[in-house]
Formats: structure tokens, sequence, C-alpha cells
């Protein structure tokens, strides 16, 4: 079982640490990329320590040099999740854009391999019919699927929904959606 976990740049980072512990417990191998926002909120080394693996960052460090090939990244995946899901990210996919590395290897996945969104924001920027219009849209494309933010007190002071979901909770999606070894 290979996890491709995307990480973006939202105060929910540090919490895919935790997810990330959660899945290799399960017995995943967990790659993680990261987009640059992400890394000012948890530091890629923390990952790296916890996979074992280096983190991926920029789509052309040591590009052709023997640095990690962001299409092989994306064949590699039996499952993928970005967790927390940035309105930017969620945007970005929806739209197809393939702008820095985690895009640009989600975008690349195979078309068969499931991929788990689980989004963290600010309450209006989640209720923002933009972002309810992009969810709605990835909602129907048969790769995506969402683990809902929840409600309770934001660390932006903000009641209401927005919050990263459980990390137990995301797994348990992740694995629902996991293919049969
Ligand atoms: C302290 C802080 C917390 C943030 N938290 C979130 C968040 O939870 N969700 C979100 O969508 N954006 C959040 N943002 C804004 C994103 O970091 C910003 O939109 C950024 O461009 C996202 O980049 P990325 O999607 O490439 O990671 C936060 C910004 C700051 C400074």
């Amino acid at each position: 079982m290979r996890l491709l976990l995307g990480v973006t740049g939202g105060i929910a980072a540090y919490k895919a640490c935790e997810l990330t512990s959660l899945a290799m417990k399960a017995g995943y191998a967990v790659q993680v990329i990261m987009t640059a926002h992400a890394t000012r909120f948890v530091g890629p080394v923390t990952f790296e320590g916890l996979t074992g693996r280096p983190v991926m960052t920029d789509t052309f460090e040591g590009a052709g040099a023997g640095g990690i090939d962001h299409i092989e990244l994306a064949k590699w995946a039996t499952v993928a999740c970005v967790a927390p899901a940035t309105a930017n990210v969620l945007a970005k996919l929806a739209c197809g854009l393939a702008d820095d590395a985690l895009t640009t290897v989600f975008m690349a996945l195979r078309r068969g391999t499931p991929c788990v969104l689980a989004p963290a924001m600010n309450t209006e920027m989640w209720l923002h019919p933009v972002t309810q219009r992009n969810v709605g849209w990835l909602g129907e494309l048969d790769r995506y699927s969402f683990v809902a933010p929840t409600a309770k007190r934001l660390a932006c002071g903000d009641e209401g929904v927005g919050a990263l979901a459980d990390p137990i909770d995301i797994l348990a999606a992740i694995q629902a959606r996991t293919p049969p070894a």
C-alpha cells in the first residue's frame, strides 16, 4: 500500500504529521509532497523522519540528475490524499493547474488512482461559493472523494465549519479507497 500525501499551507499542516504516523502504523509506505507554503508551517524534515523518505517540495529540484521524478512518483502511488487541502489547492485541482510539485504530481496520477481530499480553512473561505463550486465539481469526478471539515472554534478565532477532520477519520477514508493488493 503506497500513499502519496500532499500537504498544503494551512494551520492544520501539523495534523498531517499525525496522519502520516497513523498511516505508517497502518502499513502504508508514505511519500509526502509539500507546497512551498506548507513548509512555512511544518518542516519537511519532520515528515522525512516519520516516513524515511525525502519530501518533494520542488518539481525541478534534481530534475534529470537523480532527483525525485514527478511522473514516477505519480505512478508509484496506489492511493493519494491531500490533507490539509487549502482553498487554493482545491481551486487549482478543479482547474487542472499544475504549477508546483504537488499539483503537478496530482495531475499526473494514473486514472484509477483514488484521491482523498481533506479541506481545512476559515469558515468564510469554505462557504465561499467558488470553493463550494470547486468541491462540488471535484466530487463529481470518480477519482476524488472528500472528508468534510468539521465545525469548531478555528485557529483564526472564528467559530464555524472549516477545521480539518480528525486524522483517524482521514485515514479511514484512505483505507476505504485503497485498492486491494
Ligand atoms: C497563519 C495562516 C494560516 C492559514 N491557514 C489556512 C487554512 O487553514 N486554509 C487555507 O485554505 N488557507 C490558509 N492560509 C492561506 C494559505 O496559506 C494561502 O492561501 C496560500 O497561498 C496557500 O498555498 P498552497 O495552497 O500552495 O499551500 C493561511 C495563511 C496563514 C498565514
